[in-house]
């Protein structure tokens, strides 16, 4: 099997999404995908780029076959007033016959070499507590549970709060 990680394109958009909705569907919240692949292809590849994504693509393959992406990492930059510059891993996801051949070991040393070249100081990742084969895959690579060790607290607000304290529109 041979396959090579790229930086997604626009015309990545429609995988890009399958993914989302994948590993969504794995975390058994698939109905709270609302996003298109028009807003993907928006929030991805206009003037501001909101996100990246680096994808695992098959090479060489059998040309009835049409899937050819089945990995991807969606991530982006923030920025923490301790320390500075941060690599934020949103979603991070191998398609199921895919997994365990070294392909996601493959994208974290991908994006590691990224952080080391931006200059981050480190890579943040929420995880759902009940995805323990995730978590020990992280923690054999040396993360740390900050929610446990410095009690965090994960908070959102959603639109609805938002719009409660926003200037009202005028009338
Ligand atoms: N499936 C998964 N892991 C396996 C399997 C298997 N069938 N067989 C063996 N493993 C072991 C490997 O030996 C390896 O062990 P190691 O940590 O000691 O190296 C590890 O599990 C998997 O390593 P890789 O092959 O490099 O990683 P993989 O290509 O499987 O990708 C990933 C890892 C992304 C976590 C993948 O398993 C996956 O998609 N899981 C389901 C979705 C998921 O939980 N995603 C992360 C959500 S959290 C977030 O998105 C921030």
């Amino acid at each position: 099997m041979e396959y090579k990680l790229r930086k997604a394109e626009p015309r990545d958009v429609p995988d890009i999404l399958r993914l989302v909705k994948e590993l969504a569907k794995y975390e058994d919240m698939e109905n709270q995908v609302r996003l298109t692949e028009q807003d993907l292809l928006e929030d991805g590849f206009g003037d501001t780029p909101f996100y990246h994504c680096v994808i695992a693509e098959l090479q060489n393959q059998d040309a009835s076959e049409d899937v050819k992406v089945m990995g991807f990492a969606m991530y982006y930059f923030t920025y923490d007033p301790w320390v500075g510059k941060q690599l934020y891993l949103e979603d991070f996801y191998i398609t199921q016959e895919y997994r365990g051949l070294g392909i996601g070991s493959h994208i974290m040393r991908h994006l590691s070499d990224l952080a080391m070249k931006t200059r981050c100081s480190g890579m943040m990742f929420v995880v759902a507590e009940n995805n323990e084969s995730s978590i020990q895959f992280y923690k054999r690579r040396g993360a740390e549970d900050l929610s446990q060790e410095e009690g965090w607290r994960l908070y959102r607000f959603d639109k609805d709060s938002l719009v409660k304290m926003a200037t009202p529109p005028e009338e």
